[in-house]
């Protein structure tokens, strides 16, 4: 079974999130690297804790979350193929269990709006930890956040607060995000979002339980 410390210990494993740091840096992106990476891998592990799938599953979200995007710097459209492309060529001869690299795969190569697919309980996931990650620390910009900046810079540096939680009985996966109305309003943070928060309502319905989002103490779900 492959674990999180082995991929981490990984040395080709570490320069892929280096470069793809560096080249969504270049394009001027919100954080891909190892804030983020760190943290959808953390979040997908207690979410597959929470919801009681097996350990080996709990260590593939584990890993999932570490390797999603791992491929930016061969490319951003396609990085969610680079990055399952480049897992399973550093990984191949690292595991005897075609289902398990398969599953990883399938899960890093449909995490993105394109190609998004979910077959597996990984994948549902991965999708869930992925699109949750809506926060201050991940706007890079040096400039000072206003008005007039970028959308996706406005509405990340506006979100003071993001608590995700799971409730096993209730079948109820619910994330609170605290946005400063100040920089950005609703609309704002529904035209990026929206998306976003479709895809984690899949999710969330093929493990079975209900996503619920909070902004400001205004419920959708
Ligand atoms: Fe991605
Ligand atoms: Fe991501």
């Amino acid at each position: 079974m492959l674990t999180l410390k082995q991929v981490k210990e990984n040395k080709f494993v570490q320069e892929f999130i280096t470069q793809s740091e560096k080249y969504l840096d270049a394009i001027g992106y919100t954080d891909h690297g190892r804030r983020h990476v760190n943290i959808v891998s953390d979040r997908a592990r207690s979410l597959a804790k929470a919801i009681g799938l097996s350990e080996q599953e709990q260590e593939m979200c584990a890993i999932v979350g570490y390797c999603h995007d791992m491929g930016n710097f061969m490319g951003r459209t396609k990085h969610h193929y680079w990055s399952s492309m480049l897992f399973m060529q550093t990984f191949l001869r690292e595991t005897d269990d075609p289902q398990e690299l398969a599953t990883i795969m399938q899960a890093i190569a449909s995490h993105d709006k394109d190609e998004l697919k979910i077959v597996s309980a990984v994948s549902a996931i991965l999708i869930l930890a992925d699109k949750s990650d809506v926060h201050r620390t991940r706007v890079k910009t040096k400039k000072t956040i206003d008005r007039n900046s970028d959308i996706h810079d406005r509405v990340n540096y506006a979100a003071i607060k993001n608590d995700f939680s799971v409730n096993k009985l209730k079948k109820d996966i619910k994330l609170k995000i605290q946005i400063d109305t100040k920089l950005t309003n609703a609309m704002d943070y529904f035209e990026i979002f929206i998306a976003r928060m479709t895809f984690c309502k899949l999710a969330a319905d093929y493990l079975g339980y209900n996503f619920t989002l909070i902004i400001n103490n205004f419920k959708l779900s």
